[in-house]
């Protein structure tokens, strides 16, 4: 999947890494990505033991990295790439997400976001509205979000939509794209 949209060699931070089932998965396919997995300190732990188990020494040690925080590496990235993490986190870290995202991108770069949104207001499918359920019972602050709000929020931060994508399990990427062209860029060298 991320085949067509990252060079061979692409860095990537990937943003809540949790399981690193991706991390593993994309680099196993992949290899010549250099991937940096980060997430809250509490999981660091858990995401190095695989990584050490599975990674097949493609993988640097993750980076501790709260959304929230000031401790973003600077990059510049081809890509930030982030999994699940937008139902879980409240509301107010989708802005912030976006915003350091969009700082961190080389131009051209994209970011992509994988999971479950509704469109508008409206459910896509029954089982994101059953998900959707149990997240709100789970932590009110936690939800689907819709893909319209995000995307919206991405434009403000120079961020564009190239693609949604469905994917297996009423999941989809989105797919945003930082223009070649753009003068705010963090990377002067390109
Ligand atoms: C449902 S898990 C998804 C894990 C993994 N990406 C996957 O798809 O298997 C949500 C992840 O978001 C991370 N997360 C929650 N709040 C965060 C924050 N403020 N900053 C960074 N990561 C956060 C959690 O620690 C967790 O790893």
């Amino acid at each position: 999947m991320l085949s067509w949209v990252l060079s061979p060699a692409a860095s990537v931070l990937e943003v809540g890494t949790g399981t690193a089932q991706h991390a593993v998965y994309f680099t196993e396919r992949l290899p010549g990505l250099r991937w940096q997995c980060s997430d809250l300190a509490g999981n660091l732990p858990a995401i190095q033991s695989r990584i050490d188990l599975e990674g097949g020494g493609r993988l640097p040690p993750a980076i501790e990295l709260d959304v929230m925080g000031d401790a973003w590496p600077p990059g510049p990235f081809d890509a930030v790439y982030t999994a699940n993490t937008l139902h879980i986190m409240p509301w107010d870290h989708t802005p912030v997400l976006l915003e350091r995202s969009a700082g961190i991108l080389r131009l051209g770069g994209c970011l992509v976001v994988y999971g479950p949104f509704h469109d508008r207001g409206v459910h896509t499918a029954a089982s994101n509205e059953a998900f959707d359920r149990s997240l709100q019972a789970r932590d009110p602050a936690m939800g689907v979000r819709d893909a319209d709000r995000v995307r919206a929020l991405a434009e403000q931060c120079g961020l564009w939509l190239e693609a949604d994508l469905p994917l297996p399990a009423n999941n989809r990427i989105l797919l945003f794209r930082k223009p070649a062209g753009d003068p705010t860029s963090a990377d002067p060298s390109s």
